[in-house]
């Protein structure tokens, strides 16, 4: 089976969170199970340049009146369509925003015609290769699906939502611009709330709409989740699931991974303790001391309640412990950690970046780490984690709460924890946590009988895949593309 996956993101080539880590790493789990995906992308800066020996296979004249061309290469292990139109896409910033951290003002054309492309492909473009189905992810591709029933392509759509806090809203006038007709103003497609949404229009058109973990799939259904979106997700939910994000195994192996000073498995855990030591000495923190370090590595955004570890870090320093914060982006919230940090030299470290080798020896040298999120579809920080042999400590909520078992009294007997959860979701929550997460660590065995249980679990993509495949499946037998 073909699959077109349609995406703003993915590693390792672009990457803002954890969309890049899925959509980058679905493919390759999907491979054995006889579903070949190619994935279109847009030809950011960093894209065209890591391109080598890129075909070119058709010219738009004019894609929403900009001239895009469709590239295709294989690299990494990915076969990629890169949608190369430089007015669009080639610029400085991010693939959202620009250098000083705004959104890109014609965001809804970048992404419109990522997706008009998309229905291009299906429609038939590429003499030789049609998607049996296409996977759209989140509101940059949303719209793919509501070109594809504009042109009569009734080929099946999958829309993944990683999060709904993103959604495409715009004002209606831009319906002409689209190349959309005034219809697609109605409540059964784009109406959101008097503007039109990329995202509701993809719900409304998807034949099946999938979200990264279970709990969310039920969260998204409330108006506390919902986001404005939990009318239409409850019209639409006997095609709506939760199937949980899976990590790669490759990318984030403790025993092999280039980043880290000391590779490590779960036989030779001690060797943390080299890592630990680079930690601190990139972090400028004080080398001594037998504390643990919790860390976090983090968009800094309300949804991560990364401000909530601002104000409780000195539970952590009170008790012989240092923190390290590590990411980027609301600026109240990097004040607050900058802050803070400044009452604790040597035992707290703030940088603000991104950067995917710091990120991975954080956790190859932090004891436990932080995630306290508001809302969290799957979360993937925390899988990584485990991984590697940090304790999470996490919110319980989305796919935090099914992916940590919480190291309460009958799973710490039953040799089944693996990290601290709480709820409700607020600093004395989390202040809880914490301290139940510091009286553990001063507890030896029980804090390696912790790590052993995370380091077991198990989320490679084998189980998700499978899922996938079999909505696919279902998808395309009912569509008849595929005999059954
Ligand atoms: P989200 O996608 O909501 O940001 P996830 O936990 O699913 O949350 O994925 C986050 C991904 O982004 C992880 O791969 C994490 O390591 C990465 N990440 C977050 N912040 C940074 C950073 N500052 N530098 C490098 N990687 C980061
Ligand atoms: C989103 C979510 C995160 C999820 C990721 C990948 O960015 O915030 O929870 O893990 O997408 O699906």
């Amino acid at each position: 089976m073909r699959v077109l996956s349609v995406t703003s993101e993915i590693f390792p080539f672009v990457k803002t969170g954890g969309l890049a880590d899925v959509t980058g790493s679905l493919p390759k789990a999907l491979a054995p199970l006889g579903i070949e995906t190619t994935s279109l992308i847009p030809g950011y800066p960093n894209v065209m340049r890591q391109l080598q020996s890129a075909v070119p296979l058709v010219a738009f004249d004019s894609l929403l009146g900009e001239k895009a061309s469709l590239l295709h290469t294989r690299i990494e292990g990915l076969s990629l369509f890169v949608l190369d139109a430089p007015t669009l896409y080639d610029r400085p910033g991010g693939p959202y925003v620009d250098e000083r951290g705004i959104d890109h003002p014609d965001n809804w054309k970048r992404f419109a015609a990522l997706s008009l492309a998309a229905a291009e492909i299906a429609g038939g473009v590429l003499p030789g290769w049609r998607p049996d189905l296409v996977h759209t992810h989140d509101w940059q591709s949303a719209l793919a699906s509501v070109y594809m029933r504009e042109r009569g392509c009734s080929t099946p759509v999958v829309l993944t939502i990683h999060n709904l806090a993103f959604q495409g809203q715009y004002p209606a006038s831009l319906l002409d611009k689209l190349g959309l007709p005034p219809e697609a103003y109605s409540m059964d497609r784009m109406e959101y709330f008097g503007d039109i949404s990329f995202l509701k229009g993809g719900l409304q058109t998807a034949d099946a709409i999938t979200t990264v973990s279970p709990t969310y799939a039920r969260e998204i259904l409330t108006p506390r989740f919902g986001m404005g979106m939990n009318g239409v997700l409850n019209e639409r939910v006997s095609v709506l699931r939760g199937i949980v994000n899976g990590i790669d195994l490759d990318v984030w192996d403790p025993s092999t991974d280039p980043h880290l000073p000391r590779n490590y498995d779960i036989n030779s855990l001690r060797r943390k303790r080299e890592n630990r030591a680079v930690l601190l000495e990139r972090f400028r923190l004080d080398p001594s001391g037998v504390g643990p370090v919790f860390s976090a590595v983090s968009r800094f955004t309300w949804q991560k309640g990364i401000d909530m570890l601002a104000e409780t870090a000195d539970e952590v320093i009170h008790n012989g412990g240092k923190v390290i914060v590590f990411g980027q982006g609301d600026r109240e919230i990097e004040q607050a950690l900058l802050d803070t940090a400044s009452r604790f030299p040597g035992r707290m470290a703030v940088h603000i970046g991104y950067d995917e080798p710091t990120a991975h020896l954080i956790h190859g040298g932090s004891d436990a780490i932080v995630q306290p999120s508001r809302f969290e579809p799957c979360g993937l920080t925390q899988l990584y984690a485990l991984r590697y042999g940090c304790v999470p400590v996490v919110s319980r909520t989305g796919g935090l709460s099914e992916t940590i078992i919480d190291a309460n009294d009958a799973a710490m007997s039953a040799r089944v924890a693996t990290g601290f959860q709480f709820h409700p979701v607020t600093t004395d929550g989390l202040r809880l946590a914490l301290r139940r997460a510091l009286q553990t660590y001063a507890d030896p065995k029980m804090w390696a009988r912790l790590q052993n249980q995370g380091m077991k679990a198990k989320f490679s993509w084998e189980r998700s895949a499978r899922q996938y495949a079999a909505v696919y499946a279902s998808l395309a037998r009912k569509s008849g593309r595929v005999p059954a």
